[in-house]
């Protein structure tokens, strides 16, 4: 998309801090939260936009970015089609304030496209650009939701690490299992990451959730230090297969539907996981570790 912007090279993200600006010794902590999955298909755009707009009904400011490049995004799921991304605000060409777009519920929704693998690529005074963009996003964030691609490409692998808190998606489906089982010893092999939190979707009974959890479990048991805990489940619903009918959140539309009852639990669920300590920092502590990560995969798919 940037090829249709008339494009100067003295014109960055880094342009774009006032003169004087100093970045903040302290930054106000927020939860951020990785959904995940392996296997595509398994509802992650699904989760991350009902729970972002389930964990925004209970007050808390949520700001969710869009991690994948698929075709089924954020986006599209929700009926937006935003004509700014990430990659804009990289080339200086908008501030972070024009790229977001407000979603269901008062969500901040940050479209990123192909801004995403840039930035882990920049220059010092890009990083510091990039850090000054988001640290707008602070005060109306609680949680950042990042709704990850599919497969274990190097961006994928970049946000869950920097994210303190990782939901992997399953589905009762063989190959969902499989395929978070090796999302799992790749994030803890190569990232060190030890705790998931386990999600079960399109369950059509209750005890499929505590099934996969435990088959996952006894798979699990061959990585050493790694713990997985049982979120719950999403039961099944039909209407969420319609793509005119699925436009929205599903929570909004529905709200009286098992879905909305779930992802309703789950957002307060994780109001009671430790509160994010200021270890973890801010929004600009979280762009940080992105920027810095700079991991370079050969499984990159971006
Ligand atoms: N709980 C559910 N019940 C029924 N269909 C679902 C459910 N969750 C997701 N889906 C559907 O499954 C398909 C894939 O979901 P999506 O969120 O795009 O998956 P992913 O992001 O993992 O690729 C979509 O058609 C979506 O509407
Ligand atoms: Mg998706």
């Amino acid at each position: 998309m940037t090829e249709s912007y008339p494009l100067d090279p003295a014109r960055s993200v880094a342009a774009r801090i006032p003169a004087g600006h100093r970045p903040p010794d302290a930054a106000r902590p927020i939860r951020v939260i990785a959904v995940t999955s392996g296997k595509g298909g398994v509802g992650k755009t699904t989760v991350a936009i009902n729970l972002s707009t389930a964990i925004a009904s209970l007050g808390k400011g949520v700001t969710l970015m869009d991690a994948d490049l698929g075709l089924a995004n954020v986006d599209v799921m929700l009926g937006l089609k935003p004509v700014l991304n990430l990659s804009h605000v990289l080339d200086g060409l908008c501030g972070l304030e024009d790229v977001v777009v407000t979603g269901p519920g008062g969500i901040n929704l940050v479209p990123a496209a192909s801004g995403l693998r840039r930035m882990t690529m920049l220059s010092k005074a890009e990083h510091a650009g990039l850090v000054y963009a988001f640290s707008g996003l602070s005060d109306v964030t609680d949680v950042l939701v990042i709704d990850t691609g599919t497969g274990m490409s190097d961006t994928v692998a970049t946000f869950c690490s920097a994210a303190q808190e990782i939901i992997l998606v399953v589905t009762n489906d063989p190959a969902s299992i499989t395929d978070a089982y090796a999302t799992m010893r790749i994030l803890n092999h190569d990232f060190g990451r030890s705790r998931f939190r386990l999600l079960a979707n399109r369950c059509r009974h209750p005890r499929d959730g505590a099934h996969l959890f435990h088959e996952l479990l006894m798979m699990t048991d061959r990585l050493t230090g790694v713990t997985i805990e049982p979120l719950g489940t999403i039961p099944y619903d039909a209407r969420l297969q319609h793509p005119a009918a699925a436009a929205g959140a599903h929570c909004h539309r529905y709200p009286g539907s098992p879905v909305a009852a779930a992802f309703r639990q789950l957002a307060l669920d994780i109001e009671r996981w430790p509160a994010p300590t200021s270890l973890s920092g801010g929004l600009e502590f979280f762009v940080e570790r992105i920027v810095r990560s700079g991991v370079t995969d050969p499984r990159s798919q971006l």
